[in-house]
């Protein structure tokens, strides 16, 4: 008779929908209680995998991995290993311990983006991973590691940085959106209302450094020009300086 974790890692990688109560009993219930918020909803994991495997991404790294929920989900669903790197060391466990439970090819890094080879990966999934730096403490999801807007922009400043210098045809895929710049090197295949939000696929045309960038705000996303179009309205100089800091800054 099979057992509840290989019928739902079966139904994921014949691709059925799952709910997501379902897949996450494998976690503990404080774990359970957060996920609307913080995971990826089966759902959506689904159909960013069958986007990147259309575009013939290969090696997938979920950047603030969490539970492993995205890439325990997309690991079954593609047959491939999905790599996720994670901040916090209770986190990881839980992702290593559901991913044993389901079978699911899973690379579960502990560390931050500077512990680990961005080059290694053809594609990026970005579930909104720095926005708690900037959360009110009430809804951040603990105080086990720093979270500021100090560290918010550190980290937007790499991921901008690995976006930048990837070779063409690097995918990302953002939802709840990515918080930073995506280089105009890149143009959007994909976009979709899913979950407690938008999903969207972008892929880079040409290697190269960008000269601009978009911007995702809300459901919809402003060009470079569209910004600076938009800075010389602004009456508040304080709302004025950081629009400059951000439009000239260099993304890598
Ligand atoms: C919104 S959750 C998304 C979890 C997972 N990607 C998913 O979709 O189920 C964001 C996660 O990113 C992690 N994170 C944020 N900044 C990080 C960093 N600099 N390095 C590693 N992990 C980070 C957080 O600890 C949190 O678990």
């Amino acid at each position: 008779m099979l057992s509840r974790s290989n019928f739902v890692a079966n139904a994921i990688r014949r691709r059925a929908r799952v709910q997501d109560s379902v897949f996450d009993r494998v976690y503990p219930p404080g774990i359970q209680l957060v996920s609307g918020t913080f995971w990826t909803p089966v759902d959506v994991a689904l159909t960013t995998t069958s986007w990147l495997a259309a575009f013939g991404a290969k090696s997938v790294l979920d950047v603030g991995a969490g539970v492993g929920k995205f890439c325990i989900v997309s690991s079954l669903a593609s047959d491939r290993t999905v790599t996720g790197i994670e901040q916090r060391s209770h986190l990881v466990e839980a992702a290593r311990a559901a991913a044993a439970q389901y079978d699911a090819p899973v690379e579960c890094i502990h560390g931050t983006l500077d512990s680990i080879d961005a080059s290694r990966f053809d594609a990026f999934y970005l579930f909104n991973p720095f926005g708690e730096n900037l959360s009110h403490p009430d809804e951040q999801l603990d105080a086990t590691v720093e979270l500021s807007r100090q560290r918010c922009l550190h980290d937007l400043a790499t991921v901008e940085r690995w976006l930048d210098l990837a070779p063409a045809r690097t995918c990302v895929v953002t939802y709840h959106g990515f918080g930073g710049r995506i280089p105009s090197t890149y143009h959007m295949l994909r976009t979709t209302p899913k979950g407690t939000d938008h999903l969207r696929l972008w892929m880079k045309r040409r290697s190269g450094r960008a000269g601009g960038f978009f911007l995702e705000v809300g459901d919809d996303f402003l060009s470079h020009q569209q910004l600076e179009a938009i800075s010389t309205r602004l009456e508040s100089e304080e709302h004025r300086s950081r629009m400059r800091a951000l439009l000239d800054r260099p993304l890598s």
